[in-house]
Formats: C-alpha cells, structure tokens, sequence
C-alpha cells in the first residue's frame, strides 16, 4: 500500500523541476496525476519556461510507476484553462483528492519592470488561487491542498541576500507572502469541511528557477555576469545548514506527507523546508 494509495493529484507546474519530482513521488506511492504546465516563456522572466517535451517526460515517468496521468498544457493565470484541464483529469480519474499549487515564475530583473511585477504576481499568486478555487467543487472531506511559496515569503526586505531588491523580485516576495496569507485563511474556512490547505516553503532548490542568470545576479550584485560557479558559495550563506541548496526531492517528501493521511490532522500549517535558513536569516512571522 502506497502513502497516498489511490487518491488523484492535480499538480501545476508539473513539467519539470519541484512539480515533476512531486508528480513522480506521489505516483510512486500510489497516486494518479493531473499534470499541467504553460510550457511557454515570458517575456519577463530571464530563463526559459519547461517545453511540452518536459510535460510528455513527466508523464512518461509517472507512468514508468504504474499510475495513471493526464496532462494539459494550461497557464494558471487563466482560470478557463484551469478548469479545462482539471474536468478533462476528473473525467478520467473520477475524482480529486490532492491540490498541489506550485506553478512560479521568479521575474527578478525582469523587463519592463512593472510588467515583471505583474507577471509575477498573476502567476504566483493568482494562480495559486485559481488552482485551489477551481479544484474546491471537485474536493471532499479528507482532501489535501498544499501550495508552494518560499522561504522569501519569510524573509525580512532588509536581509542580505534577497530577491527583492527591484519590483520583479519584489512581486516575487510578495506573491508569496499573499500565498501563505491567503492560505492561512482558506485553511480556516475549510477546516469544517473536513479539507486541509497548508503551505511549503522551499528554501534555495536545485531546478532551472535557480540555476538560472538573474538568479546569479540577485546572488551576485557585485558581479556584471556572475556564473553558476560565482553563484554557488552565496546560495550557501542563505542556509544554516551546510548545503548550498536542498533537492526537488526534499520538497516532494514534504508534500508527500502532507498529501497523506498521515497528516489527516495537520492544516493551516507554514512548513518550512529552508535547512534553517529561517533561523538564521528571517524575522517576518506568519
Ligand atoms: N528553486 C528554488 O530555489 C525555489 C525556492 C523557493 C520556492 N520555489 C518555488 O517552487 C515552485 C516550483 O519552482 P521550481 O523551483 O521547480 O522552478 P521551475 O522553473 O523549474 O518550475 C516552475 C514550473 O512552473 C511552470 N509555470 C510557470 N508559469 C506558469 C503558469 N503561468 N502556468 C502554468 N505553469 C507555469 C514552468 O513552465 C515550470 O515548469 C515555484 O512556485 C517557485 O517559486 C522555488
């Protein structure tokens, strides 16, 4: 019997990196998966978004473990996608069960800078909602909703290193923040009904969000084109722990648990997976 034995995941941002992992480790204990992705960049953001190949690649590993999915390319901005895509899974799989709300841009630098903003707003936040919204009519008691924000979302504006240091890394952060916010309170309305909503913080993960070049420029001021190699000993400073940054994995086992019933009990709660990063850096408390 697998941990999540069963049960259908909706997962955003599935095509690669955290999503993918999540797609394959909820499989692997049993899951069916709906997969979505835009798979389309924007042009605010300075690396590139996963490609359709990615999305076919990870369904071809959820099925490798025996589990059904079904996948749909969607651009969580637009709740009418959203929708589409979760009534095509439901029709498949018959029911819903898991919510895993992670779809993100990072647009730090991004050009023109209010735009970056915006983008990364729609995307994190409002796309967050409008997962979790459309998902809700198909959810019962016992349903798992988790949603993806940072340890940024933790992070004081002031600390040193922050991506907020211009309005695309700032809607970044705030994003994020808004994520934790919102699901604080959508874990207390729905508390009654038996379904549970909780947030995921990743500190520094290992996927193309962070090896990517306005990353190593957010990490890096003091260099004009700073490279992974420049990069790599300041993604530490971010951490208590000695590691540069964690794995997609370490994510996916958090959300594996909280997807589980083994948390049946467990909502509203702000789990940091940061390697003490929050010890030793952030001081804004939600
Ligand atoms: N990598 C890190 O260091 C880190 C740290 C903290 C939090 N996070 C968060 O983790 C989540 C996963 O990011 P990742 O690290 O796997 O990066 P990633 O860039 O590899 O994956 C993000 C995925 O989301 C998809 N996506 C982007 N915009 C979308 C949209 N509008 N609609 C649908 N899909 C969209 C992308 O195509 C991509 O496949 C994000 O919410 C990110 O903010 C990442």
């Amino acid at each position: 019997m697998g941990r999540v034995q069963g049960k259908v995941a909706f997962i955003t941002g599935a095509a690669r990196g955290q999503g993918r992992s999540h797609a394959v480790r909820l499989a692997e204990e049993g899951a069916d998966i709906i997969a979505v992705d835009i798979c389309e960049d924007f042009d605010t953001v300075g690396y590139a978004m996963a490609s359709p190949e990615d999305l076919e690649e990870t369904a071809k590993l959820v099925e490798k473990t025996g589990r059904g999915v079904v996948t749909a390319k969607a651009d969580v901005r637009d709740a009418a996608q959203v929708r589409a895509a979760l009534q095509t899974g439901v029709a498949e799989f018959g029911k819903l069960d898991i919510v895993v709300a992670q779809a993100g841009i990072a647009a730090m630098k991004g050009q023109p800078p209010m735009q970056a903003w915006t983008d990364g707003i729609n995307t994190n936040f409002v796309g967050t909602i409008n997962a979790i919204q459309e998902a809700l009519p198909h959810l019962q008691e016992g349903a798992s909703i988790i949603a993806t924000a940072s340890a940024a979302a933790l992070m004081d504006a002031h600390n040193k290193p922050n991506p907020g240091n211009d309005p695309g890394g700032m809607g970044y952060m705030v994003s994020k923040r808004l994520i934790s916010e919102y699901v604080h309170y959508l874990a207390t309305e729905l508390a009654v009904r038996g379904i549970r909503a909780n947030v995921v913080h990743p500190t520094n993960c290992n996927t193309d969000m962070l090896q990517s070049e306005p990353m190593y420029r957010s990490f890096r001021p003091d260099l004009e084109k700073p490279t992974r190699a420049d990069a790599e000993p300041v993604f530490g400073v971010q951490q208590a722990m000695k590691v540069n940054y964690i794995e997609p994995e370490d994510i996916s086992n958090a959300v594996l648990w909280l997807a589980s019933d083994e948390a049946r009990y467990v909502t509203g709660m702000q789990l940091r997976v940061d390697a003490g990063g929050y010890l030793k850096w952030y001081d804004y408390h939600v």
